[in-house]
């Protein structure tokens, strides 16, 4: 159904910030949004639609996708995604509707950056922490095209339902275990630390860290991916300039739970910039190679 071996992606170019998402903590993304599908330079007819793509292009891509499913993907009773009868909304149909705007844009530099990674790797390994309704997973599913694999970080049940829209668009190399329950304190950080700690997550190529941009999350999952990540492999740091004061839902004014959560500081502080301040540039052996954009990119350049 893929084939993730037909050269290069051309990438497209930023036209300016998203304001955020509404919702939860974490659903919230000051995305660069930007112009033009990815496409493949040889993209051939019938291989299953563009990769990733614009807001509002995703839900059509994903609809290819299906198009594209060998039948055998399909689950008897499903809505047409593989889920189970009864099972509700899936995480790829929310891709471009209303509410989910801002996060229905995939990141382009972790595409561009995995692309040029699977050109080089037989089998890549990208963890995406924080995956939202999937934009950039879909498309991160379809360079790997089964090749290596793909280790998702989020809420348990956000990670399931993803995971098997995946499944029934043909992908097999969806690693699903490290869904994080939905208490307060749970979270992707404790999962990288357990599964660590057990010695059960692969080293990688590729690490998009993209969930809730606050410092108790986002330090702790650093140090641990710092660990995991190969020598020569790159972190890349969605968000780096947001701050809970900027969000348009979770600044105090908008969303007063946040005054009783955070004190001032933390409420005007750029978060993942002190994650990356604090954690990555005072560790030789990662070198900070560009901000682009809101993206920090890191590079393990010493083992
Ligand atoms: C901005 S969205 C991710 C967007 C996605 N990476 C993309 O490119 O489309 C942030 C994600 O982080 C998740 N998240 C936030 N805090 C979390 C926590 N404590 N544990 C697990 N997931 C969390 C949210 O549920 C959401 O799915």
């Amino acid at each position: 159904m893929q084939d993730a071996r037909r050269g290069p992606l051309r990438v497209a170019r930023w036209t300016g910030l998203e304001p955020a998402t509404p919702g939860v903590t974490g659903r919230y993304s000051n995305r660069l949004s930007y112009h033009r599908a990815l496409t493949r330079r040889d993209r051939r007819p019938g291989v299953g639609g563009v990769i990733g793509a614009l807001r509002g292009r995703v839900k059509r891509a994903a609809a290819a996708d299906l198009a594209a499913a060998p039948r055998g993907a399909m689950m008897a009773g499903g809505r047409g995604l593989g889920r189970a009868p009864g099972t509700e909304a899936a995480m790829l149909e929310r891709l471009g509707t209303p509410g989910h705007e801002t996060i229905s844009t995939p990141d382009a530099e972790v595409l561009a950056l995995l692309g040029r990674i699977a050109a080089a790797e037989p089998d890549p390994v990208f963890y995406e922490i924080g995956v939202g309704v999937g934009a950039t997973t879909l498309p991160a599913a379809r360079i790997l095209d089964n090749r290596g694999r793909i280790v998702l970080f989020s809420r348990e049940k956000d990670v399931r339902e993803l995971a098997a829209d995946l499944a029934a668009l043909g992908f097999r190399n969806v690693d699903a275990a490290w869904g994080s329950p939905g208490a307060t304190y749970s979270g992707y950080h404790f999962e990288l630390a357990r599964g660590f700690l057990a010695g059960a997550l692969p080293p990688f190529d590729l690490a998009f860290l993209d969930g809730g941009h606050v410092f108790h999350l986002d330090a702790g999952a650093a140090a641990i991916l710092k660990e995991l990540c190969k020598p020569g492999g790159h972190i890349l740091f969605d968000d780096y300039h947001w701050s809970l004061a900027r969000s348009p839902t979770m600044n105090p004014a908008a969303r007063p739970q946040t005054a009783k959560d955070y004190d001032a500081r933390q409420i005007e502080a750029a978060q993942v910039e002190m994650v990356c301040r604090a954690i990555m540039d005072t560790d030789p052996r990662f070198r900070l190679e560009r901000l682009a954009g809101s993206t920090a990119v890191y590079r393990r350049v010493a083992p």
